[in-house]
């Protein structure tokens, strides 16, 4: 049987992206003609029966954030879909706008319909230039088709869609960032509670959903929450847009059904990912992002779900699986992930900026040959711990889950380079 789904990925690649009839063809539009017979109330019943979990990488229940916010009285709410897609290996949500940005529209739109709202904005990664036109065209496209604009299927509803180019920053991916960025101020976190919820864009009411939760909610109305969960895990239905990168032989994204798939089948299998490049060995895997966790080859067997990734110490996140193979050396990997990190870093907590070079300043010592003592991986153990308790976002927060997870499976390359003589030991 195919370990692949095209629940959200129908048509990708094979119709006019932009062409509403294209779209219809492939089953586009049905959900929002049934939303629209429903109550909000009813929608988000589905939602919630479903278990969507949040695809942008955090995997908050989307049901819940949905309800929370139908049961706030304050007017205008927004529709903010996070399509800033900074997170290294991953490359899924580019596959949503640029092969069916009519799926995306159409899932803002059910959202919008749900919540009263008179506006949605999609915030695209500024990389993604031609996409943000195609996405312009097909927002319009679907005006003309009467799916979008005034007046929406002849129910009195009216609701647009407006496109904001990202700032190239990966922290306004962080969707409080990303509401500054939107509102043209500075693109840093906003401090919280207040929860967006309650006071998101424009201080009003707001729902912010990523690309593929957004592009999931069709599938969710027209089969019922019931039927979708069914198609993943019990804890969390559906399927999952996944990035094969790196040193895989068959790098690209692939969807497959949550909690029926293991690691080994997504990085082996013939289907999938198909090994790794010129016949290497597998030495460690990369998931959900440059903030996500590292695993080694021992939990290949793990179910790629979001419970049993996190039992196992892992995490779905964004969807990344970045492939490396044995010649990688895992200091000279978490230097790179670390520079990233303060490349990223906006400055604002101390944690954060200064943590992530103090970092890089020790694994750079662990690089060469008795450089580094027993007290700097002691420092760098202190490190992490302060970086993750005192961060102010999530940025700092899991910079340096990479490392803390590395850590586990690979002690021994940490330890290979310490100058374990008396006098350093003694330092
Ligand atoms: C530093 C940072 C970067 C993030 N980047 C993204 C991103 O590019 N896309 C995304 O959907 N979520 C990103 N998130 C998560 C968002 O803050 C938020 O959880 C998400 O947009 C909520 O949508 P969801 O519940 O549908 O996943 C990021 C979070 C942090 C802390
Ligand atoms: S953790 Fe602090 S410095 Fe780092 S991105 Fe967030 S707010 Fe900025």
């Amino acid at each position: 049987m195919s370990k692949l789904k095209t629940l959200i990925s129908e048509g990708a690649g094979k119709i006019n992206p932009i062409s509403v009839s294209d779209y219809i063809g492939v089953g586009g539009y049905e959900g929002l003609k049934k939303a629209v017979t429903m109550t909000p109330e009813q929608v988000i019943g589905e939602v919630k029966k479903a278990k969507l979990l949040g695809r942008g990488g955090a995997a908050y229940p989307s049901g819940s954030k949905w309800e929370h916010l139908l049961h706030i009285p304050e007017t205008p709410k927004y529709i903010v879909c996070n399509a800033d897609e900074g997170e290294p290996g991953t490359f899924k949500d580019k596959v949503i706008l640029g092969q069916l940005p009519l799926k995306l529209i159409e899932g803002i739109t059910i959202a919008g319909f749900v919540f009263g709202a008179k506006a949605g904005y999609i915030y695209v990664r500024g990389e993604y230039r031609k996409i943000q036109k195609q996405l312009i065209q097909a927002i319009e496209n679907a005006k003309k088709a009467n799916y979008l604009g005034d007046n929406i299927l002849g129910k009195g509803f009216n609701f647009d869609i407006h496109i904001i180019s990202g700032a190239g920053a990966y922290v306004c991916g962080e969707n409080s960032a990303l509401l500054n960025s939107t509102e043209g101020k500075v693109g840093r976190p906003r401090i919280k509670p207040p929860h967006l919820a309650e006071v998101g864009l424009f201080l009003q009411p707001t729902l912010v959903n990523n690309v593929e939760s957004l592009a999931s909610v069709p599938a969710i109305v027209l089969l019922g929450g019931e039927q979708f969960l069914k198609i993943g895990h019990p804890d969390s239905g559906g399927t999952k847009l996944i990035c094969l990168s790196t040193h895989s032989a068959k790098p690209g994204v692939y969807e497959i059904p949550l909690g029926q798939v293991t690691l080994r089948d997504a990085i082996f299998d013939p289907e999938l990912g198909g090994g790794l490049k010129n016949g290497k060995q597998l030495k460690f895997f990369h998931l959900g992002g440059q903030s996500g966790p590292i695993g080694s080859p021992a939990q290949l067997d793990t179910p790629y779900s979001y419970t049993d990734l996190r039992k196992a110490g892992l995490s779905v996140g964004s969807g990344a699986i970045v492939v490396l193979d044995e010649t990688v050396s895992i200091i000279e990997y978490l230097k790179g992930v670390t520079e990233f990190f303060i490349h990223e870093s906006c400055g604002k907590c101390v944690p954060c900026r200064e943590g992530n070079k103090q970092l890089y300043a020790i694994l750079e010592k662990l690089s060469v040959p008795g450089a580094a003592t027993a007290a700097d991986l002691a420092n760098l153990r202190r490190l992490v711990t302060t970086m993750t308790a005192a961060s102010f976002c999530g940025l700092g927060q899991s910079a340096a889950v990479a490392l803390n997870t590395a850590w586990k499976h690979f002690k021994d390359e940490f330890e290979a380079n310490v100058n374990k003589t008396p006098a350093a030991a003694a330092a």
